[in-house]
């Protein structure tokens, strides 16, 4: 299959089974972001269940935070989001995209280009020379480009009832103002209202660093793990769900001893990947990659990616970054309250007396959810050629997706709507539900046509019932990912489901 026509095959397949659709469709879409329909909502709090489970709940030294979006603005001025957090914006000049400098199709200074007159299809051919900066335009190949502006990528709003602009229209009316001015007045009449919606979860939990060790009284090593909303004003938005404005991250922050980031960055690197190996059927398509020197965030002394073989090429799935003490130093430093930690036992390697007090070192594994949903969803998809009882090929589509994390655990299928049947399907998909099972009765359509429906959604079971059910109480149960089909009773039918949806150890 080619690369790209798997992607247009899963950007079809979620919009049609209901698992994401473009937001506000019906109004042409808003192109940056998603909107997780019955199915995507299932498959994403499954994932991000998962997660928190092999954070919080299997260990005893992580605890949780729900960290509210909005924080005051100064966490961002001290995390140097205010006046880092920004990529090189460029224009085309001839076919007006807008795009990152730093993403552009790279080529050597001095090169000569080909590219067609308002990056039309067909028309006058343009020669041009790459500059200095060494990229061309993503789009139409052209060598015409604006200056790199560099653009913030947090979203910033107004917190409070007063729209600014009133006040700023007032103050700026009659007067002959530069842009500098009229810019330096606005600046001015927000500065203290302007907020931001947090362009990552991460900054919560060091804010919080305090509250949260003096109320668990968690001793170093220890980690607070979050999950939820964040924004960034992306100037490219790719890939379906990859990059969104709208997103959600599962972040952790383990927080350590000076001295000791080097084993505990090894230590989460592989706990990470082996996470990812447990839902995947294509584990060698995760991968590592250690960042080159000059990658390194200004506050990491290094960084892994885990990175996923997505069908464009490798990509950032997950980031794993050693932090330093710097978002602790920065926000004690800016708000005057001690982030650190004193150990009674530990011997202060200053003074050498028993007792020390630090402020620890983090070490972060930061993922996407809605990447990671992208991923499994690709790693999930299958498409398998065979031949039906006539003979004739035919392919049968389906999601592999871990039972744990599929959006519906078991299908109950009533082979017809009549005999007792329904009512018996019924009481089966209760008994499941009872049991905190999600399932799905379903009484439309042939059974064949129902089994495709629910091998495309990645449901790992269907259970018939059929007239020997009404005699003997067994029914037949499909597996997905065989399609094969076994007789049982159907006490032993729901056991199978219920065992399957456990997650993996
Ligand atoms: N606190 C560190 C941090 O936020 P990051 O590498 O910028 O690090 C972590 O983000 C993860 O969040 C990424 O690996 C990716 O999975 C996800 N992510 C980042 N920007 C995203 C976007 N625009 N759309 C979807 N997911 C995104």
């Amino acid at each position: 299959m080619n690369e790209l026509d798997l992607m247009t095959k899963i950007v079809s397949l979620c919009k049609r089974r209901g698992f994401v659709f473009q937001s506000s469709e019906i109004y042409g879409g808003l192109k940056s972001a998603y909107d997780y329909g019955p199915l995507g909502v299932e498959l994403k709090r499954n994932i991000a269940a998962a997660w928190w489970r092999a954070m919080v709940y299997e260990r005893d030294d992580i605890v949780g935070l729900d960290a509210s979006i909005v924080m005051h603005p100064k966490v961002w001025e001290t995390s140097g989001h205010v006046s880092g957090f920004s990529d090189p914006l460029v224009d085309c000049l001839n076919c007006k995209e807008r795009f990152r400098g730093d993403k552009a199709p790279a080529m050597t200074p001095g090169t000569e280009v080909v590219y067609i007159k308002g990056g039309k299809d067909k028309g006058e051919k343009i020669k041009g020379t790459v500059n200095a900066r060494g990229y061309v335009c993503p789009v139409c190949g052209s060598s015409e480009l604006s200056e790199e502006r560099q653009f913030n990528g947090m979203f910033r709003t107004i917190l409070g009832p007063v729209d600014p602009m009133d006040e700023f229209f007032r103050e700026i009316k009659g007067k002959d103002l530069s842009e500098k001015e009229m810019k330096g007045i606005y600046e001015n009449i927000t500065k203290n209202s302007q907020v931001y919606l947090r362009p990552e979860t991460a900054q919560a939990m060091f804010v919080q660093f305090l509250n949260v060790q003096q109320t668990t009284s968690m001793k170093v090593p220890f980690g607070i793990a979050q999950q939820g909303k964040s924004f960034r004003n992306e100037i490219t938005v790719e890939h379906f769900i990859f990059r969104s404005c709208e997103f959600e991250q599962m972040e952790m922050e383990f927080f350590i001893e000076p001295g000791t980031q080097g084993e505990w960055l090894k230590y989460w690197t592989e706990n990470r990947m082996a996470w990812y190996a447990k839902y995947a059927n294509s584990p060698q398509n995760f991968r590592l990659r250690q960042h080159d020197r000059d990658e390194l965030a200004h506050y990491s002394d290094d960084c892994y990616d885990v990175e996923y073989l997505y069908p464009w090429g490798w990509g950032e799935l997950e980031g794993v970054a050693s932090r330093t003490d710097y978002d602790l130093k920065r926000h004690g430093a800016a708000t005057g309250v001690k982030l650190s930690y004193f150990d009674q036992n530990k011997v202060d390697p200053e003074t050498g007396k028993t007792g020390w007090r630090y402020v620890p070192y983090v070490i972060e594994p930061a993922a996407g959810l809605t990447r990671t949903l992208l991923a499994l969803i690709l790693d999930a998809y299958t498409e398998e050629k065979g031949v039906d009882a006539e003979g004739k090929e035919k392919s049968r589509v389906f999601l592999k997706l871990h039972p744990s994390i599929a959006p519906i655990k078991a299908a109950i299928l009533p082979l017809v709507k009549k005999d007792g049947q329904p009512e018996k399907a019924t009481a089966i998909a209760k008994t499941l539900r009872e049991a905190g099972i999600n399932v799905s009765y379903d009484e439309q359509q042939s059974i064949g046509k129902r089994y495709a429906k629910h091998d495309e959604v990645g449901t790992p079971f269907c259970i018939t019932v059929d007239p020997d059910t009404m005699k003997d109480d067994t029914v037949t149960v499909r597996y997905r990912d065989t399609a094969e089909q076994r007789r049982m009773p159907i006490a032993e039918a729901i056991e199978v489901v219920i065992q399957s949806a456990r997650h993996p150890l």
